[in-house]
């Protein structure tokens, strides 16, 4: 660990270290003027019925060329599942710090729990603890980090990763037909199994939501990323033509996002969106977040068919992606633009 958790900061009530204040807060408040417009809502089991499945394809298609996200519906995972992962994630946080130390990340290492890594001198910090885990495949697992408590914590994460498997899987197939390519075209670049991490994130409550960020704006570094809102409190929020849009709360569904990968495999069709979390005054906020990666010894580029006279390369060939993600994401900059050709 590299200092206090932001929790013990919260309840502490002293005054925030001045490493956590953005000096020039989109003009002092990050939820000025957000627009009310919504991000669109994709029917799950109507990209999986072959009948209405044109449609909705097309509607895939431009919601992802447009936004690069959508809130999932109809996805099939229970609503229980939902609610239970909330509530360990809920309970994990509320251990004593010195439980949850014994999961800490250790140097060198991106697993464990943890607060805000520091790479550099003058890096603004967020307002956020996590747990950090690789859930699949389940031989790279360590188990270590795995909290023990609650009981079921393990149990209701590897159920919820099955389940999510499973529904990128649907996703990244139903994309690739979306855009006229063979079904397995994304996947294919994955390897036999894709590689799973989960991110737990907790965000306590915070004295200056005006001036301090949950989350930096950032792009995910992953293929595709799936995340488990709270059913109470807001907090994300997606930029799109240089507007901030929040993301609201439907206790049920999960939002989707593409990641900086697909992007890359998509020669720019699908945009990796940025996106941020703001921090709230009263209410503390948790978020479960699956990000879907290829294994870190596949070379991923852009697909055949994606690359002609008329839309030329953009991205080099490269792979293990996300091990250089957070030298950039420190900096506030996209490492997507090292991949640029
Ligand atoms: C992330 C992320 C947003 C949230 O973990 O990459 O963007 O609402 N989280 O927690
Ligand atoms: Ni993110």
């Amino acid at each position: 660990m590299t200092s206090r958790s932001v929790q013990e900061l919260s309840m502490s009530g002293q005054e925030v270290p001045q490493n956590y204040i953005y000096k020039d807060s989109d003009g002092g408040s990050f939820d000025a003027s957000l627009l009310l417009m919504e991000i669109p809502i994709v029917d799950m089991a109507l990209l999986t019925s072959p009948s209405s499945s044109k449609q909705e394809l097309e509607k895939l298609r431009s919601d992802l060329t447009s936004w690069g996200c959508f809130q999932a519906i109809n996805h099939g995972i229970e609503t229980e599942l939902l609610d239970e992962l909330r509530d360990v994630t809920r309970q994990f946080f509320a251990l004593p710090e010195e439980k949850k130390q014994k999961y800490s990340r250790e140097d060198g290492s991106l697993e464990g729990y943890g607060n805000d890594m520091i790479l550099f001198e003058n890096q603004t910090l967020d307002w956020i603890d996590r747990l950090y885990l690789t859930v699949s495949p389940d031989d790279q697992r360590q188990l270590k980090y795995w909290p023990e408590t609650p009981e079921t914590f393990r149990e209701i994460l590897h159920q919820y990763t099955k389940k999510i498997e499973v529904m990128t899987e649907v996703i990244l197939k139903a994309m690739a037909r979306s855009i006229n390519l063979d079904e397995n075209s994304f996947l294919d670049m994955h390897g036999e199994k894709a590689t799973l991490f989960a991110r737990f994130n907790f965000y306590p409550p915070c004295p200056r939501p005006d001036a301090i960020l949950g989350l930096k704006p950032h792009a995910d570094g992953s293929a595709l990323t799936v995340l488990l809102q709270d059913k109470q409190v807001e907090g994300l929020q997606f930029l799109k033509d240089n507007q901030w849009y929040r993301v609201p709360i439907i206790p049920e569904a999960l939002v989707v996002n593409i990641g900086d990968q697909i992007e890359i495999m998509s020669n720019g069709i699908f945009k990796s969106p940025t996106h941020r979390a703001v921090t709230n005054r009263e209410s503390e906020r948790i978020s479960v977040v699956l990000f879907s990666t290829p294994n870190s010894d596949r070379e991923i580029e852009p697909l055949d068919g994606l690359v002609d006279e008329t839309r030329p390369r953009l991205y080099k060939k490269l792979k293990d992606y996300p091990s250089f993600f957070f030298q950039y994401y420190q900096r506030g900059e996209r490492p997507i633009e090292a991949a640029k050709v």
